[in-house]
């Protein structure tokens, strides 16, 4: 979570990476891997994004519309949300630095237009506004509460194409235990068959899982620094990623000598400096979102 700097401190972002939020490399390399392979394959369709926060997922999502294609995001920005829960999740995590006109700007930085944007809480997708069967992709990364997740679900449901895919987020996080419950509800109720498994999401189609495995499994992953497992979940088989925790690098002869030479200040906070260091590259990234 960015501290509580205001967005409108913030400069311009120059690097995708300069946008705050919490879509990291794997499942940027997962969104596009899956995309691009879309599009490859001729599927078309419009993209779909619940929950925005200030457009580091969203650019992605534009950098892979075709001609023809929309993208549509939804999300609160700096409206109220509709129950109290909701407004005490807002107010904990996105409030202080959240604003529409921050996403815009965000947007406008990595593209010549914006994206269709519904400023509202997700519910309002309810209405049939997104057509049925209209998306090939949606990412759902809104409200972290049970009802509005499973909702948030619906909404996908209903406006994927047949083999479109879903991106769920948090759907094993702590802090998260209403996604959890709507994602294997979807599961083992709504008939939402899983495909990849990552740290942070989730991923499934109600469409040709075999497919979209076959789809996954055509890429090196390990050779890009992932890992890469299979699983079987209630006979679904399901690829599953992560990322490769590199092996303690060994100290080379000048290091050590230039911890011997230093005097015995000096070389405690090295140390520290070296093992903080460590302990960062070794962690991957456990966001509070
Ligand atoms: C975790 S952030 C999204 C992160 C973003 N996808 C990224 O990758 O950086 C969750 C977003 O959902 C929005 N949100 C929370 N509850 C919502 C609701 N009920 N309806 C619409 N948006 C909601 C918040 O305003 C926040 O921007």
């Amino acid at each position: 979570m960015p501290d509580a700097e205001t967005s409108a401190a913030r400069p311009a972002p120059v690097k995708r990476d300069d946008i705050p939020g919490w879509f990291f490399s794997l499942d940027r390399a997962a969104f596009g891997h899956l995309l691009s392979a879309q599009s490859a394959a001729g599927v078309t369709g419009d993209i779909l994004e619940l929950g925005s926060y200030l457009g580091r997922s969203a650019v992605l999502l534009g950098d892979h519309l075709q001609p023809g294609e929309r993208l549509t995001v939804c999300d609160l920005f700096d409206s109220e949300a509709g129950d109290a829960d909701n407004a005490a999740e807002m107010a904990m995590s996105y409030r202080k630095t959240l604003t529409r006109s921050a996403f815009e700007a965000n947007y406008l930085a990595f593209h010549r237009e914006l994206p269709e944007i519904v400023q509202a809480p997700t519910s309002v997708l309810a209405d049939g506004r997104i057509p049925a069967g209209s998306c090939r992709f949606v990412h759902v990364d809104a409200s972290h509460l049970y009802e509005h997740v499973a909702g948030d679900i619906a909404v996908a449901r209903s406006a994927l194409a047949e083999d479109g895919l879903v991106a769920l987020d948090d759907y094993r996080s702590e802090h998260t235990p209403g996604v959890s419950a709507a994602v294997w509800e979807a599961v083992f109720i709504g008939g939402l068959r899983p495909v990849l498994l990552t740290p942070m999401k989730f991923y499934g189609t109600w469409g040709d899982a075999a497919a979209v495995r076959e789809v996954l499994l055509r890429r090196d992953w390990r050779a890009g620094g992932y890992t890469v497992d299979e699983d079987t979940i209630a006979g679904s088989a399901v690829v599953r990623l992560n990322y490769q925790v590199k092996p303690p690098v060994e100290r080379s002869t000048s290091r050590r000598l230039a911890l011997d030479l230093l005097p015995p200040v000096a070389t405690r906070a090295t140390r520290r400096m070296l093992r903080t260091l460590r302990e960062r590259r070794a962690a991957p990234p456990v966001p509070n979102a």
